[in-house]
């Protein structure tokens, strides 16, 4: 397998409004992630991810960008953007900026000048049709919440198309200006030195004109399957490749959701040059019914193994290449979702960043993620609600379609993408350290208890763990590039799985249940079971053998 950095890498996703205010006006900025600096190099990191900190009127906090070569005020300015970037590289850290290119806020120019008149010159830069003859929308495509993905323009008297809210309208990948625009956009923080992107939404960049018509069961909340990895996302990756990678040297990572196996390795073989890596959603959609996202499902070990399974697959047969992360700005905390944020927050937090870390594909750490941040308790009613998704998904089930708002408010209280973006907890002073004044968001009322400085002075914190890990990974290959082979495969509890290189050989034992789980020694291990060691684990000492207490996670190494 091709050895490249961006495979031995850990990416830190930090989502600049939350992580530090350093102005006093409760939103995280520029200014805060260069006093924080240290604090990224303390971890161990060597690449962070920034989601957007374009201009944006926030109406999804920055994916619906106004101006793509500036900074959203609120974050700074451009020279401070300059500076950080300076000071990161110069600490030996990467970074990685994300690019929208499926969608712009209805405020950018082009879509103002677009929804002009129909010659208007940038009127083809989005996706406009004419109604049915009865008046309806073009297509029975909805965007992700269920709502009808046309919005009717007055001026031009033509539907246009928007996957995401009205206000984030799609643009027209198939007109070539449109591509060289953003070839263009990329080149711009290409040529200041950035070092990749996480491109937005990838998969739904090529649209089939011709709007197959969904069939309604699968359309009750979305018809994703109908415009995701469209006719032409192939030829348009490809040509992004071609333009940029001759100049300057980076890598990508695309969210691709909905992408099935077969489709991975198509992104991201390296002899199609598309991707470099894909970050799906499938493991964390565990937990989500599949016509609601907002509807939690119960999700089982087998589950989390088939899933595991194909993308390890991907990787080891195929070249192909993934992002590893059960967090992101937008999901729920990982320790809540897919763990136990009670009794044994600790414990557990631990095992999925084992889990994490020691798959094949590159671990993303979610801010916060590393302290074992969980799910912020007060989200009980929609007004405390910031993000535009849940509003609007709650205005659907609640205004237009009847529900009871303690029906739908049960459902957002675990779900909402605020969870995710409550402040940083740094130490436990008066809002977690992350504001002089009041936090956009509120602060999540453990942060006495879980914050940076106390995982900094507790060598069995969850933090002191995520550094242990990301050193193992740097001083150790086998973690990187070693082979991939699940063990104990019917196991109700356990997650185990093999990775090898050369004569060695790690076993990966992780119980993600909270009762006490025994296990019969692997028959691929039979013979050299007695000359394991530990490298890591989540209790203070692996004591019982063949048997794994609640949450518990061992890596066992065996050099033959
Ligand atoms: C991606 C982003 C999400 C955003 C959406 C629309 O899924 O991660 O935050 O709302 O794209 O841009």
């Amino acid at each position: 397998m091709e050895r490249k950095y961006w495979k031995e890498s850990v990416i830190y996703e930090l989502y600049t409004r939350s992580f530090k205010d350093s102005d006093g006006d409760g939103i995280g900025d520029l200014g805060g992630i260069l006093e924080k600096i240290d604090y990224l190099e303390y971890l161990g990191v060597d690449t962070v991810w920034l989601p957007p900190i374009y201009v944006s009127p926030n109406v999804d906090h920055g994916y619906d960008v106004k101006e793509f070569r500036a900074i959203q005020p609120e974050y700074g300015t451009m020279e401070q953007f300059d500076t950080l970037l300076a000071e990161l590289h110069r600490r030996g850290i990467k970074l990685v900026l994300d690019i929208v290119p499926n969608h712009t806020s209805i405020e950018h120019e082009w879509f103002q000048q677009a929804k002009r008149s129909k010659d208007n010159p940038y009127h083809d830069y989005f996706i406009w049709e004419p109604a049915n003859d009865d008046g309806s929308p073009p297509s029975d495509w909805r965007t992700h919440l269920g709502r009808s993905a046309w919005t009717w323009n007055e001026q031009t008297e033509e539907y246009y198309l928007h996957l995401y809210s009205e206000k984030q309208p799609d643009l027209n990948w198939d007109n070539p200006k449109v591509r060289q625009e953003i070839y263009d956009i990329m080149r711009f923080w290409l040529e200041k030195g950035i070092d990749g992107f996480r491109i937005d939404a990838v998969n739904v960049i090529s649209k089939d004109r011709s709007y197959p018509d969904a069939d309604e069961d699968k359309l009750q909340a979305k018809g994703d399957e109908y415009f995701k990895n469209g006719p032409h996302i192939h030829d348009y990756l490809q040509e992004m490749n071609k333009e940029l990678k001759k100049d300057f040297e980076f890598f990508t990572a695309g969210e691709t959701s909905a992408v099935h196996d077969h489709d991975v390795l198509k992104y991201t073989k390296p002899e199609w040059e598309e991707l470099d890596m894909v970050l799906s959603a499938e493991a964390t959609e565990l937990a989500d019914q599949d016509e609601d996202k907002y509807k939690s499902k119960e999700w089982t070990v087998h589950d989390f193994r088939e899933v595991l399974r194909k993308w390890q697959k991907d990787v080891g047969d195929g070249g192909g290449w993934f992002g590893l992360y059960l967090s992101h700005h937008d999901a729920p905390r990982m320790v809540s979702t897919f763990a136990d944020d009670g009794k044994y927050r600790i414990e557990s937090a631990k095992l999925l960043a084992t889990l994490l870390h020691t798959l094949r594909g590159t671990p993303f750490i979610f801010q916060g993620e590393e302290l074992g941040m969980t799910n912020y308790p007060g989200f009980d009613s929609i007004e405390t609600i910031k993000e535009q998704e849940a509003h609007s998904y709650y205005d659907l089930k609640v205004n237009e379609q009847g529900a009871s708002d303690a029906a739908i408010m049960e459902r957002l209280q675990k779900k909402t993408r605020d969870h995710s973006r409550t402040p940083m907890q740094w130490d436990a002073s008066a809002q977690a350290g992350f504001t002089t004044g009041t936090p956009w968001l509120p602060v999540n009322p453990n942060y006495k208890e879980i914050n940076v400085q106390a995982g900094m002075d507790n060598p069995d914190s969850v933090l002191q763990f995520y550094r242990k890990l990301i050193r193992l990974r740097k001083e150790n290959a086998i973690m990187v590039y070693g082979g991939f082979e699940i063990i104990l495969d019917d196991h109700d509890q356990i997650f185990g799985y093999l990775r090898r290189m050369d004569n060695e050989e790690w076993v990966i034992l992780l119980n993600m249940t909270d009762k006490d789980a025994s296990y019969d020694i692997p028959s691929e291990c039979v013979d050299d079971w007695d000359k394991k060691h530990c490298v890591i684990s989540n209790y203070p000492h692996v004591d019982k053998e063949n048997t794994l207490r609640p949450f518990e996670a061992v890596v066992y190494k065996y050099v033959k």
